[in-house]
Parts: structure tokens; C-alpha cells; sequence
């Protein structure tokens, strides 16, 4: 599948998916508390997506069951809202969400520490993830390359000692939540395809505090680390301009 680019008005229909994204997101966040349920959270997200007259964008994507994903602790990916997975102190959790409207996709990520105190490691893999999101996403313009958004990630990451999940990447995204092109955490300046205006991609490092080796569980989504260490999770949509990034889920 080729790269599509999106027009001013496809742009503006991702923006306002993104801002569906972004509100239920925040709304979320608000309710991830000591003796929630990941089920909990899931309910609060499927209600407003409705509310905001959008449709969910991951359930029933390849019989993805929920609307959310809820990842926790060395959990990295696809976690699925359940009502056992009570959230408790010092826990993180990875929450992802996806919406629809008039037929664009807006697609976003946060990790959200769970209470008062999470250990200060944890803390930081939390700091360092964003920060390498925000890296990335400021190496955008018309003329810089994949590589470009791969190596800003991967240095931000390993200069602090954490490692990028490899076996997951960011994507393309407008009328299909995953096209074209693929967008990896990892990578060289300067190599890969050149970004120009009216691309749309999602970027989304998933970054593992110890090795970067993930594998699937038994229920066929949940993707954890390997070693067991914690893993976060952050993602933005973001529309390449004529002067650089555009962020539609903020
Ligand atoms: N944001 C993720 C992605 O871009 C989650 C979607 S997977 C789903 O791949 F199956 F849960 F929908
Ligand atoms: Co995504």
C-alpha cells in the first residue's frame, strides 16, 4: 500500500478525532486510581466516545474486544480492560485509544502513574518516553526522514539506559487507523522514506526500562517485556505541514 496524502479538510477531520482521542484520554487519567479495574476505565472511555458523537476505532479491529487498551507494568502493548486487573499504588498503566469521525482515525497513547508514589526509576522511563515522543515529533518537516524520527527516539531512550521495543511500530494513519508508512522508534538520521506535507502519521515509542525483547501472552493481544521489566507507552497523530509537525491529538 502506497503512502496517501491528506487534504486540508481530511486533516481537519483527523483533528477533530484527535481531540476525541485527547478528551477521553484526560478523562481516563482522571479515573486511574488505586482500586480501579482496567474494566472501570473502559467503561468511562466507551460512554464519552459516544457522547462526542464518535465511533470506536479499535473495537472490533481484528476482533480487538474493547475500545481502550490498558497496559500495566511490563505490560507494553494491546492490554485488554478486564475487571480482575485492579490497579494499585506504585502500579503504571499504558493507556491507548482510538477514534472515528466522518471516517478519520485519531490515535493516541499515554502512561499514567497509578497514586502517589511510583519508584523514581519508573518515574523516570515514564519522563524519558514522553521526552522522546516530543523529540521526535519536533524532527518533523517536509524533507526529514523516518530515520530521522527512529534515531531521535532511539537517542533520547538509550542515553538514559532504556531500551525501544522493536517489534511494535508507529504507522501512517487517516481513513485506515494503520497504513502506510510503517514508523519505527529505532533507526539512522537521515535514512528511510522523506516526509512531505499532508502525510499523517502516528508515532508511538513503547520503551522497556531493562531489555527490549517483548513476546505475546496466550490471549493473543497482550504483548509484555520479556525480562519481565516495566514498560511505557506514549503516542501522538501528527500531520506533516509546510512548516513542520501538527499535532492532532493534543
Ligand atoms: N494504537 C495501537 C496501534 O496503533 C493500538 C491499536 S491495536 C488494537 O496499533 F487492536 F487494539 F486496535
Ligand atoms: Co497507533
Amino acid at each position: 500500500m502506497a503512502v496517501v496524502l491528506k487534504s486540508a479538510q481530511e486533516i481537519e477531520k483527523m483533528r477533530r478525532a484527535g481531540k476525541v482521542v485527547r478528551e477521553v484520554l484526560e478523562l481516563v487519567r482522571d479515573h486511574v486510581k488505586p482500586g480501579a479495574t482496567t474494566l472501570d476505565l473502559e467503561k468511562v472511555a466507551e460512554k464519552r466516545i459516544a457522547e462526542l458523537g464518535a465511533k470506536p476505532a479499535f473495537k472490533g479491529y481484528h476482533g480487538y474486544p474493547c475500545v481502550l487498551c490498558t497496559s500495566i507494568n511490563s505490560e507494553v502493548v494491546h492490554g485488554i480492560p478486564s475487571k480482575k486487573r485492579v490497579l494499585k499504588e506504585g502500579d503504571i498503566v499504558s493507556v491507548d485509544c482510538g477514534a472515528v469521525i466522518d471516517g478519520f482515525f485519531g490515535d493516541a497513547a499515554i502512561t499514567v502513574p497509578v497514586g502517589e508514589k511510583i519508584a523514581p526509576d519508573t518515574e523516570r522511563l515514564l519522563k524519558v518516553t514522553e521526552a522522546s515522543l516530543q523529540r521526535a515529533i519536533e524532527t518533523v518537516k517536509p524533507g526529514a526522514t523516518l530515520g530521522d524520527i527512529g534515531a531521535a527516539v532511539q537517542g533520547v531512550v538509550e542515553a538514559e539506559g532504556f531500551s525501544v521495543v522493536r517489534d511494535f511500530v508507529g504507522h501512517g494513519i487517516g481513513s485506515h487507523m494503520h497504513e502506510d508508512p510503517q514508523v519505527p522508534n529505532f533507526g539512522l538520521a537521515g535514512q528511510g522514506m522523506k516526509l512531505r506535507a499532508g502525510m499523517v502519521i502516528a508515532i508511538e515509542p513503547m520503551v522497556n526500562a531493562g531489555k527490549p525483547g517483548v513476546r505475546v501472552l496466550k490471549d493473543g493481544w497482550t504483548a509484555v517485556t520479556n525480562d519481565g521489566s516495566m514498560s511505557a507507552h506514549f503516542e501522538h497523530t501528527v500531520a506533516v505541514t509546510d512548516t513542520g509537525a501538527r499535532i492532532l491529538t493534543d
